[in-house]
């Protein structure tokens, strides 16, 4: 049930620390080493590509998986959106293996690819939060989201949950394999690290909903910027905001603006930039100048690190592959405040159903 909360939306946002504990107690043993079903790891270890499919939030997760299980892993990973794979098979690697993502475990896009995985007897895993679920029953092997009902249209803790459950095969597979990254990963560290930060951020979001007011709710369009992870929490937090607020928002890769969209931007324009990557940082600020200079109104999501201005949004301390955890906290909570300010219903969002069982 709800509760005291108005709608699920902010329920289930305010639940994602919880849940970083669940997958923690349920992945890892007493002594601390990380648990996932031998034949899995025996499965995977034998891939020499690995193949993520998904849609939407999911297939966003996706592209942090692939981040995760390429660094730790050494495994090179591809990640598609199912919709376009059903009917166009990707080319194959000699020994694929194909990862489903799906909050749901009923996406009709996700089912069509599994189908052809299984003419083909391409090993598979689906990576869900509903046990029994059809992509569960179809694939060779599940892992579980332990994310509790998702019942908001807009997924919010299953794509933290995702992130955390691919960090967790990255570990186990890594380590398998003998990778130095992956033996030296404290990865429950890193979950009881994210679990405290998005508390953290879940206590502060009075400040998301002053921004949601002051910059969005009467713009009709917005953006968010990012690159590597931050390129892929940019395209989740433009998802989210455009689907529960219906304010038009595009995810961008930060450098890619001056490409040719940059001629959006006009005084008021919000542009949400993100800054996790110590790499490219100083770039993306850069980036920020280029959008300001036109007139646009600049919100800054940004790791301890790289604070500098007194209204950026600070997020806790984290391993540069686990922000996305902590980064795509603010951004739900601006949707979220973006829709209920604008008096819709939050939780169920014009045409839009929890699981899309059509192609
Ligand atoms: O159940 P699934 O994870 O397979 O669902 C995938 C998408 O339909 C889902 O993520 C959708 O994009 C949500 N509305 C996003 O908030």
């Amino acid at each position: 049930s709800k509760g005291t909360y108005e709608f699920y939306m902010l329920k289930e946002i305010d639940e994602q620390p919880s849940v970083m504990r669940k997958i923690s107690q349920t992945y890892f043993d007493e002594n601390g080493a990380v648990k996932v079903d031998p034949q899995i790891i025996n499965s995977i270890s034998k891939a020499d590509r690995i193949y993520i499919y998904a849609a939407g939030t999911s297939y966003h997760a996706g592209l942090v998986g692939k981040t995760l299980l390429e660094h730790y892993t050494g495994i090179p990973t591809e990640v598609g959106l199912a919709s376009e794979a059903g009917y166009h098979f990707p080319m194959m690697s000699k020994n694929p293996f194909f990862i489903f993502l799906t909050q749901s475990g009923e996406t009709a896009d996700s089912r069509v690819v599994l189908k052809e995985v299984n003419k083909r007897n391409i090993p598979s895993l689906t990576i869900t939060n509903v046990e029994g679920s059809t992509l569960s029953r179809e694939a060779d092997y599940t892992m579980l989201l332990e994310a509790g009902p998702e019942i908001a249209v807009a997924s919010t803790k299953a794509y933290t949950a995702q992130i955390a459950v691919q960090a967790v095969l990255a570990k186990a597979l890594g380590e398998a394999l003998n990778k130095e990254e992956a033996k030296n990963w404290n990865l429950k560290h890193d979950l009881a690290i994210a679990a405290e930060g998005m508390q953290q951020l879940v206590d502060s979001k009075e400040k998301l909903k002053e921004i949601a007011d002051k910059y969005l709710i009467n713009s009709r369009n917005a953006f968010y910027i990012g690159r590597g992870i931050d390129y892929a929490v940019a395209l989740e937090g433009a998802l989210k905001l455009k689907e529960v607020s219906y304010i038009q928002t595009e995810g961008f890769a930060a450098a890619e603006l001056k490409h040719g969209t940059i001629s959006l931007i006009e005084k008021g324009t919000p542009v949400i930039a993100l800054i996790n990557d110590p790499a490219t940082a100083d770039l993306t600020r850069g980036n920020i100048q280029e959008v300001v200079s036109r007139g646009a109104n600049i919100i800054t999501i940004v790791g301890k690190d790289f604070a500098r201005e007194s209204d950026d949004v600070v997020l806790p301390e984290i391993n540069y592959y686990m922000s996305a955890l902590l980064t795509v906290v603010p951004a739900q909570l601006l949707a979220y405040y973006a829709s209920k300010d604008k008096g819709l219903d939050v939780d169920k969002p014009r045409n839009l159903a929890k699981s899309v069982t059509v192609e």
